[in-house]
């Protein structure tokens, strides 16, 4: 048996791979276009291992992706790939449209064909698992409940719209032609192999080279966090037993303020690498210029999830959160890799003039 895999060399995808091998055992094809965020060192452990084949291309390849459906004849595809970072979808929104709109479609005509030739226990068992977010829902203000799976759509960020077309468009091919799909909308994953632009790497990094902990605005926006080996737990259980053409919302029940999830960051790593002069990290913290539209809560109510499939998460934002600072600590080799390549000139980009 096998899966395919799109985007399974980002942050959530290596994790997903990495976990679906220890888990299951299935082979994975992993497609992935290696854009900025892909990085094979995240799966540096794999190299030799026969039931991991990497496939360097784009979702948005009909051809191709249609070659490696025949080819490999995979029960069920897991959607990862996309543009992820809402601050560059405000500065180029473009990639953004290609891939996660443009790319999931091409995506799906391709599943489409594929599944429709198949036959038998092949064709009922077959299923393409949508990854998207809790942003597609939009923002909440302080009191209101959280997200649940009949909130309507209200993205805000170019990223989200775009996320939340790709939702639409999967579910528009269940409707119509019948696809067996399943889709997920997570709260904010963190944990190991993720790109330091995000809030939790980028402060950690930023901490331990001595530079600005930029705050966006007055950093009391609301974010749900999720250690990202629980979501990768929720994708495997979805993808058993989730009911066809459903949305199952992915959170941790951690909804933290961003200054405070910077605090607790600057508190273990006053405890594991103290600063030379004895300060906390904490005096490197510079408020910023907020960003554009920047939404103010998201929040995720994960009871369908474990009502009906019985998952909840294993971590703690305060487990979670440890793992990943020690994560980094143990891992600065991966790190300096990452932010020795062209990540650097986003960070000059998006930073310059903001403080
Ligand atoms: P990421 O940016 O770290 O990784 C994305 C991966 O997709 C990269 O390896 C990249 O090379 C690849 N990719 C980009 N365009 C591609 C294309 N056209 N074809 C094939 N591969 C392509 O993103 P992530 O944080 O790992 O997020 C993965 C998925 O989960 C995304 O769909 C994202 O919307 C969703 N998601 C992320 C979070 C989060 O907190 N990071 C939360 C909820 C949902
Ligand atoms: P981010 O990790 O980019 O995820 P998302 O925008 O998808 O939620 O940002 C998390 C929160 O942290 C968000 O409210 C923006 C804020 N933030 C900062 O305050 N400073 C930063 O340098 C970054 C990258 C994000």
């Amino acid at each position: 048996m096998t899966i395919l895999v799109t985007g399974g060399a980002g942050f959530i995808g290596s994790n997903f791979v990495l976990d679906w091998l220890a888990n299951a055992g299935e082979t994975v094809i992993n497609l992935d276009a290696l854009t900025y965020a892909g990085n094979l060192d995240n799966l540096a452990t794999l190299v030799g291992d026969e039931r991991h084949v990497f496939v360097h291309g784009s979702i948005g390849d009909f051809d191709l992706v249609s070659r490696l459906l025949a080819e490999h004849q995979p029960r069920a595809i897991v959607n990862f790939a996309a543009e992820s970072h809402v601050d560059r979808s405000i500065h180029g929104p473009g990639d953004f449209i290609q891939t996660n709109i443009v790319g999931t479609f091409q995506l799906l005509e391709a599943t489409r064909a594929y599944w429709g030739a198949l036959t038998g226990e092949e064709r009922e068992n077959f299923r393409f698992l949508h990854v998207s977010t809790d942003e597609v829902y939009g923002s909440l203000a302080k009191d209101d409940p959280a997200f649940s799976e009949t909130h309507r759509y209200e993205p805000n960020s170019p990223y989200s719209a775009s996320k939340a077309a790709s939702d639409h468009l999967v579910r528009a091919y269940h409707h119509t032609y019948g696809l067996p799909v399943l889709t997920t909308n997570c709260s904010n994953n963190y944990g190991p192999y993720h790109f330091p632009e995000k809030l939790i790497p980028l402060v950690i990094h930023n901490a331990l080279a001595g530079q600005p902990l930029p705050i966006y605005g007055d950093g009391q926006q609301i974010r749900d966090w999720l250690y990202v080996k629980d979501h990768c737990s929720a994708i495997r259980r979805v993808l058993e037993a989730g009911r066809l053409g459903e949305t199952y919302n992915v959170g941790g029940w951690n909804e933290k303020a961003n200054l405070a999830v910077v605090d607790t960051l600057c508190a273990i790593l006053d405890e594991l690498q103290p600063r030379g002069d004895g300060l906390s990290y904490r005096a490197q913290v510079t408020f910023v210029k907020d960003r554009p539209g920047h939404d103010r809560r998201y929040a995720i109510d994960a009871s369908k999830l474990e009502r009906e499939l019985g998952w909840k998460p294993a971590e703690t934002f305060e487990t979670g959160i440890r793992k990943t600072v020690c994560w980094y600590l143990d891992n600065q080799a991966w790190v300096n890799n990452v932010t020795s390549g062209s990540y650097r000139d986003w960070v000059g980009q998006q930073y310059e003039g903001k403080q």
